[in-house]
C-alpha cells in the first residue's frame, strides 16, 4: 500500500450550525498521530459527531481509529462479529427489522457509560437507513427555565431491560437473568450530565434506557421526562447523516444522542459498532462555561404559531 500521508490540519465542513462537521482529507487506514488525534477530539467536541465518506478501511483499522480515543468495551447483550469482540454487529433485515429508532446515548445503562461510538456502514439499503443525532446541550438550552430548575441536581435511574426482555424471549433461564442483574446493576446518573470536557450541561436522559427520576413522585417524573425526552425530536438541535458505502460516524455519546430511522423494512441494513468506554457520570454547575454557540437556543424554538 502506498504511504498515507495525512494533512495536518482536519478539513472540517459543518452538516448544521451546532451539531455534525464532515471531516474532509484524512485515510483512516492509516494510524493518526498525536496531534491529528487531539484536533480529531477537539472537532468531537464542538461538533459532538465527525462524519466520514470514502473510507474503505479493515476492522482492525475500525478499532485502532477508536481506540485512539480510550479502551473499548465488548456489549454483554447484543452479537459482536465474529472473532472481535469489541465489534457489535447489528444486522436488520425482513424477518428483523431495524429497532434502535429511539432517541438514545449509548449504553447508559453501565455505571461508566460510553464516551462514544464509531459507527461503520457495511450495507446500507437502496434508500432510507439514515442515523440522526440531537444537540444535547442545544436541547437543554431550549427548556424553559422552570423546567430547567426542576432537573438540575436530579438523578434518574437507569436499566437495560430492553436487553433483558429480548434475552427473556430468547429463553434465558431465571438464574441466567439473575447473573445479568448482579453484574449490571441500576446506575443513578445526572439527569443533566456536565460534560468532563467542555464542562457544558447536557440533557442526559433516553427513553430507551432511563426509568424515572428517583426521590420525585412517579408522575412528577414520568411529566419531566416526557418533556425532556420530547427535546431530542426537534429538527432546530438535529443532523440527519444519509449512508454511503464506506461512511463513518463518530459521535460523542455524552453531548448527543441518535436514532436510526427504521424505515427499509424489508431491505437488508448492517452496521459495525465499536464503543468507547467513558466515565461516571457528573453534574457541576460551576464547570459551565456559559453559552458558547447555542445561544440562539436559549428559552426555547421560536415556533411559527407564536409568530
Ligand atoms: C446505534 O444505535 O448505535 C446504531 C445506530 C445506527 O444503526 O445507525
Amino acid at each position: 500500500m502506498a504511504v498515507i500521508d495525512n494533512p495536518t490540519t482536519l478539513q472540517l465542513t459543518p452538516q448544521s450550525p451546532t451539531i455534525g462537521a464532515l471531516v474532509d482529507g484524512i485515510d483512516l487506514r492509516a494510524p493518526l498521530t498525536d496531534e491529528q488525534v487531539a484536533e480529531m477530539r477537539q472537532a468531537l467536541l464542538d461538533w459532538k459527531v465527525l462524519f466520514f465518506r470514502d473510507q474503505d478501511i479493515t476492522t482492525d483499522q475500525h478499532l485502532a481509529f477508536a481506540q485512539n480515543f480510550g479502551d473499548l468495551e465488548v456489549h454483554p447483550f447484543s452479537p459482536h462479529k465474529q472473532g472481535y469482540p469489541e465489534v457489535l454487529a447489528i444486522t436488520h433485515n425482513a424477518e428483523f427489522p431495524g429497532q434502535e429508532n429511539g432517541w438514545h446515548s449509548d449504553v447508559t445503562w453501565r455505571l461508566e457509560p460510553s464516551l462514544g461510538s464509531v459507527l461503520r456502514i457495511i450495507d446500507a439499503p437502496p434508500v432510507g437507513g439514515d442515523t440522526l443525532f440531537a444537540d444535547m446541550y442545544a436541547a437543554y438550552d431550549g427548556l424553559p427555565e422552570r423546567i430547567k430548575e426542576r432537573v438540575d441536581g436530579k438523578v434518574a435511574r437507569h436499566d437495560f431491560e430492553l436487553f433483558r426482555k429480548r434475552h427473556e424471549r430468547a429463553g434465558a433461564t431465571e438464574e441466567e437473568l439473575a447473573e445479568f442483574d448482579k453484574q449490571y446493576p441500576n446506575p443513578h446518573h445526572p439527569v443533566i450530565r456536565t460534560h468532563p470536557e467542555t464542562g457544558r450541561k447536557g440533557i442526559y436522559v433516553n427513553a430507551g434506557f432511563t426509568k424515572e427520576i428517583v426521590g420525585m413522585d412517579p408522575d412528577e417524573s414520568a411529566e419531566l421526562l416526557e418533556i425532556l425526552y420530547r427535546q431530542a425530536s426537534f429538527p432546530e438541535y438535529q443532523v440527519r447523516f444519509s449512508w454511503e458505502p464506506n461512511s463513518i460516524a463518530f459521535w460523542d455519546n455524552r453531548s448527543c444522542q441518535h436514532y436510526a430511522v427504521s424505515d427499509y423494512w424489508p431491505n437488508h441494513r448492517r452496521v459495525e459498532r465499536v464503543t468507547i468506554i467513558g466515565d461516571t457520570p457528573y453534574y457541576d454547575p460551576s464547570q459551565d462555561p456559559g453559552l458558547a454557540t447555542d445561544e440562539r437556543f436559549q428559552g426555547g424554538i421560536r415556533r411559527w404559531s407564536q409568530s
